[in-house]
């Protein structure tokens, strides 16, 4: 009995963490470490509010530092409805008003990548392109040029095979940003998200062309293009998540 009520007299001291390594311990320091008063003195440091009810706003006071207190979890997404096998990208590139690359690039394209760099590429770039976040990229071919003269503009689309619909991801925006040092040319344009999703906003898309320095000051020698929503979601899985809360037509 004494070695109990030492327990006791102890465990309210001690932080929640420690509390919960205690439970961990043996069945009877679990079974005296259950106490909902232990936890409710924890959570009281954290919410002293919540003493000014007789009862947990959760089922036990427990609950509550386990759901709220503890550091959260990075959550893991259920799988994607949508896949990249039922996604088409239109995608135009204009310099002032001539077109100087329109495809339609199917979802599994852009899914795999550039999987080799070709010869001759920077190391900025190179490290780039084998960095770990999820970008959607292709090769262009036969590569273009573009005089830094010019404005430059893209417009991307998306269509799904799954409903006939499209989205729109980029409405004409301008490459408005030149990092010579990255070697990349970047544009973008804040996603229009489905009227389900109305508190979401400020989500972008960016479009970035991928070039080599050609000895020619003058333009920019473009081998690749890429798109990623870097702000908001950086794996296949968030992507495709994002891709199907836009508002689809
Ligand atoms: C695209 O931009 C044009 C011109 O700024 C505008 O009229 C049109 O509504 C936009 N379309 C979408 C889908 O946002």
């Amino acid at each position: 009995m004494a070695y109990e009520e030492v327990l006791k007299a102890v465990f309210p001291l001690l932080e929640g963490v420690d509390l919960a390594s205690c439970m961990a311990v043996c069945k009877q320091w679990k079974d005296i470490a259950r106490d909902d008063y232990f936890w409710k003195c924890i959570c009281a440091k954290r919410w002293p509010s919540i003493c000014k009810q007789p009862n947990p706003p959760t089922v036990t006071y427990y609950k509550l530092y386990q759901t709220f207190y503890r550091r959260q979890q990075r959550r893991t997404l259920p799988p994607p409805k949508l896949s990249f096998d039922d996604l088409e990208f239109f995608i135009d590139i204009w310099t002032e008003d001539r077109l100087i690359f329109s495809e339609v690039v199917p979802g599994p394209v852009l899914q795999t990548g550039i999987k080799v760099p070709p010869p001759g590429i920077c190391d900025v770039l190179r490290f780039h392109l084998e960095g770990p976040e999820f970008k959607m990229r292709q090769a262009v071919k036969p590569r273009f040029t573009i005089p830094l003269s010019q404005t430059v503009s893209v417009s991307v689309l998306v269509a799904r095979k799954d409903s006939n619909t499209v989205a729109c991801i980029i409405n004409k925006s301008m490459f408005e940003y030149i990092d010579r040092t990255a070697y990349r040319a970047m544009a973008f344009d804040f996603l229009e998200f489905s009227p389900v999703h109305p508190f979401i906003s400020g989500a972008r898309a960016w479009f970035s062309l991928l070039f080599n320095e050609d000895g020619n000051e003058g333009v920019i020698d473009v081998f690749g293009i890429e798109m990623d929503f870097c702000d908001t979601a950086n794996s296949k899985e968030e992507v495709l998540w994002l891709l199907d809360m836009l508002d689809w037509k």
